[in-house]
């Protein structure tokens, strides 16, 4: 099965199980795997990882864990029952990895996706000693083909110490020549990264890895864990709905061409109903450069309207995924996966001109966004790559329902209680009620628009008696009344409730 895919005969002498190549862990390790929003990840060497650890538990093996982004599988689950991490970084989206961080029990680095590559080229974190990474080939000279996401692997094969190499027999072998490797070098010379369109081809289609290095292959044949997209609901329609009359109308006044500019859209069930908008609308010949390669990504590729997608990993529902690779020679000339350090780069952001359409938990009155930090101390994902885009794209939007948890939340609060994205960053923002265009206006006017367009009906008036108090009692340049700015979130914590004990 495996004969076609390694093809250093020798190397075949380190095939190993997945048990056997947990072994070679030891605690205090600092580990690395590939993964990149459940795509491209290790599905077999970090599960038996966690089941080793929860044998040895309570005697310690406690690694620090970093990845591209998010794990699939249940895997940082199942690593965090067997509280097999100290330190995890730079991003997740499981349940119950989100407990034992917010528990203190696994302390998290929420970093910049295309920053974590610099930090490690840099020394400005200990070295790697094992990485596991996914590829569907291993060549002649010990390089891989990787899977469905590039991530931080280059970097990882390049920095560790030893690799662990999970040969995955269920990825088809056409998806050699999706992949788009490039390395900036080191600091003070590092190159240009020479991508001036979506679609440039500037690096190779493998990550080297010295063949020495290579410590165990694990062959699996596990899928990528599928994406649970949510269906666009009345709600985030709305809001794309909002979206595409406001790029209709930039396209009137001569700021776009009915191509725009290539796309980033974030995560989730908004951003994806963003992206679906698209598919009805009048744009075309569009491109997208951006992270996750999603299922909405694939419908545009298929009704023409979009005819490029870069990212660094494609992850998508169950039945996208063997539509998509049953025929992949069928996309392959019109997506790239790039390393995350290339796909999330501000030198090609900002050279490109990217609009960038992320999701808020909460925005504040002035434009500040909050996309992290449930009532400003508990994590729900981490910051991804939105920081990445939102500061050096041409446009920086961010969605978001103007309630959460039925009435009981305002998504639009006076002070965010967390600050990821500051109002310097942020050019619009967009709830289901309508668009504030921030663009151009002070803080005192860009609270005035943030109030009439985006704020829900039921703490419309409560906002407003806030702002005003705050410009007539406190004044400056960003009014506020302090003592005030949170009693929202304190109502919450305290009632759970936003609405019980706003001042209108
Ligand atoms: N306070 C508390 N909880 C809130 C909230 C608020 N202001 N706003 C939303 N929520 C809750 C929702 O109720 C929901 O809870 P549930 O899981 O219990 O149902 C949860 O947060 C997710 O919100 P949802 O409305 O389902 O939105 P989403 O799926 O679009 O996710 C983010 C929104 C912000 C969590 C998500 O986009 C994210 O993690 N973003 C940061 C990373 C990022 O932007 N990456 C982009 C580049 S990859």
């Amino acid at each position: 099965m495996y004969e076609n895919r390694i093809r250093k005969k020798e190397l075949e002498q380190l095939i190993m199980t997945a048990e056997e190549a947990a072994m070679l862990f030891k605690d205090k390790m600092v580990v690395a795997s590939s993964g990149f929003t459940k795509a491209g990840d290790s599905k077999a060497v970090l599960m038996a990882l966690a089941e080793r650890a929860q044998k040895v538990h309570p005697d310690p093996l406690k690694v620090t864990l970093m990845t591209g982004a998010s794990l699939g599988q249940g895997t940082d689950g199942a690593l965090a029952e067997a509280k097999a991490l100290s330190l995890r970084l730079p991003f997740q989206v499981d349940p119950i990895m989100r407990k034992a961080i917010n528990k203190g029990e696994v302390f998290f680095i929420d970093q910049h996706l295309g920053e974590t590559a610099n930090l490690l080229r840099a020394n400005n974190f200990p070295k790697i000693d094992i990485a596991i990474l996914e590829a569907c080939l291993i060549a002649e000279d010990g390089s891989i083909i990787p899977t469905t996401s590039v991530g931080n692997s280059a970097s990882f094969a390049a920095l560790a110490e030893k690799v662990i190499i999970e040969l995955n027999l269920s990825v088809p072998l056409s998806i050699k020549g999706v992949h788009d490797i490039f390395s900036t070098g080191e600091y003070p010379s590092r190159r240009a990264i020479p991508i001036t369109k979506a679609n440039a081809v500037i690096g190779t289609d493998h990550i080297a890895i010295n063949p020495d290095k290579i410590a165990g292959i694990v062959i699996t044949q596990k899928t990528d864990s599928p994406a649970e997209i949510e269906a666009p609901d009345a709600a985030t329609t709305a809001i794309a709905n909002h979206l595409i009359r406001f790029f209709n109308q930039e396209v009137a006044k001569g700021n776009l061409t009915k191509s725009l500019l290539p796309l980033q859209a974030g995560i989730g069930k908004v951003a994806n109903a963003v992206l679906t908008g698209f598919t009805h609308s009048d744009f075309e010949d569009l491109t997208m450069y951006s992270e996750v390669l999603q299922d909405s990504t694939f419908d545009l590729l298929d009704s023409g309207k979009l005819l490029f997608a870069s990212g660094s990993s494609i992850t998508v529902s169950h039945e996208y995924y063997e539509r998509i690779f049953s025929d992949f020679a069928k996309y392959k000339n019109r997506v790239i996966l790039r390393p995350q350090d290339i796909s999330n780069a501000a030198e090609v952001i900002r050279r490109l001109g990217i609009i960038a359409i992320n999701t808020a938990l909460e925005c504040d009155i002035y434009g500040n966004v909050n996309s992290t930090h449930v009532s400003g101390t508990h994590m729900m994902n981490g910051i991804g790559g939105s920081g990445d885009f939102a500061r050096n794209s041409y446009l920086s939007i961010f969605v978001t329902t103007s309630m959460a948890k039925g009435d009981k939340i305002s998504c639009i609060v006076p002070m965010v209680s967390h600050v990821d994205h500051c109002e310097h960053d942020v050019d619009i923002i967009v709830t289901e009620r309508g668009l504030a265009d921030l663009r151009g206006l002070a803080p005192r006017q860009r609270a005035q628009v943030i109030i009439d367009k985006c704020v829900h009906p039921e703490y419309q008036t409560a906002m407003q008696s806030y702002f005003d108090r705050a410009c007539a009692e406190r004044g400056g340049q960003t009014p506020h009344i302090l003592e005030e700015a949170f009693s929202w979130h304190t109502s919450l914590r305290e009632t759970g409730s936003m609405k019980k004990t706003v001042t209108a």
